[in-house]
């Protein structure tokens, strides 16, 4: 059984709406409902785990309801970091459960094709990332100077879904939070503890809406049917 974590209870600061992002609405559809959808429609997904923010626990009840999402197992209440979110819905996840994709609610363009590559790399090595090579030239900067060239030949944008065989994912997340580490995704936790994470091609559209430019973009995207 495959299962999508679906961390939704951040607050979307960097955007400044009073609404969190993953609920703000792109093109008459929430953005949080465009990202489920995505997972609705892939045939490997088995289920869905929402985590969210207590204070919206009776909206995103309501938008599964009103947009008939068949998937969704359970919603969860979340945490204060995107990784107790997370650990929040591996908790309950059903036993069966063989492997996780935990996904970002704010990347409603992940493409079907970067979901199945993702799951066929988890069998295969135990954990798998999508990334796209960094495209600008990378320098280190102080003071307004560059101070040197970073060479950029290794460096990667690491994205979601992230692919982990439960019991992996199960045990990083009990030993990171019994010792009080925290890490702002999946591949990074497997690293610290020593697992190998297999990187997919990503995609320049599975971007993350971090910032108001790139709400604009994704109405422009839904625009030209590029999704
Ligand atoms: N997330 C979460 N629980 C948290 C913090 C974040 O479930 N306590 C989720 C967000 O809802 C989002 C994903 O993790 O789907 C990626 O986080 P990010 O883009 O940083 O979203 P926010 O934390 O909401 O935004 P910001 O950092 O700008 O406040
Ligand atoms: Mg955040």
């Amino acid at each position: 059984m495959v299962v999508a974590i679906l961390p939704a209870a951040g607050k979307g600061e960097r955007l400044g709406e009073s609404l969190p992002k993953q609920f703000l609405d792109l093109k008459g559809i929430p953005l949080l409902v465009r990202t489920l959808l995505a997972f609705e429609k892939a045939p490997q997904i088995d289920g869905i785990i929402i985590a969210t923010h207590p204070l919206y626990l009776e909206h995103t009840e309501n938008l599964i309801k009103s947009f008939n999402l068949r998937k969704v197992l359970k919603i969860v209440e979340g945490g204060t970091t995107r990784q107790r979110s997370v650990y929040q819905a591996v908790k309950i996840a059903p036993l069966e459960t063989e492997v996780f994709l935990v996904h970002d609610a704010v990347r409603p363009f992940v493409p079907e094709s970067l979901i199945k590559r993702v799951i066929e790399a988890t069998r295969s090595y135990g954990a798998s990332v999508p990334a796209i090579p960094v495209r600008d030239t990378l320098n280190l900067v102080k003071d307004h100077l560059v101070k040197a060239n970073v060479p950029r030949e290794n460096l990667f944008h690491i994205q979601t879904p992230q692919g982990i065989k439960a019991n992996l994912l199960k045990t990083c997340l009990d030993e990171a939070i019994a010792r009080g580490l925290e890490f702002t995704d999946e591949s990074s936790l497997l690293t610290y503890f020593g697992h190998p994470v297999y990187v997919v091609e990503g995609s320049w559209l599975n971007f993350k809406i971090t910032f108001k430019e790139d709400l604009i973009l994704a109405e422009k995207l839904i625009d030209c049917k590029i999704e």
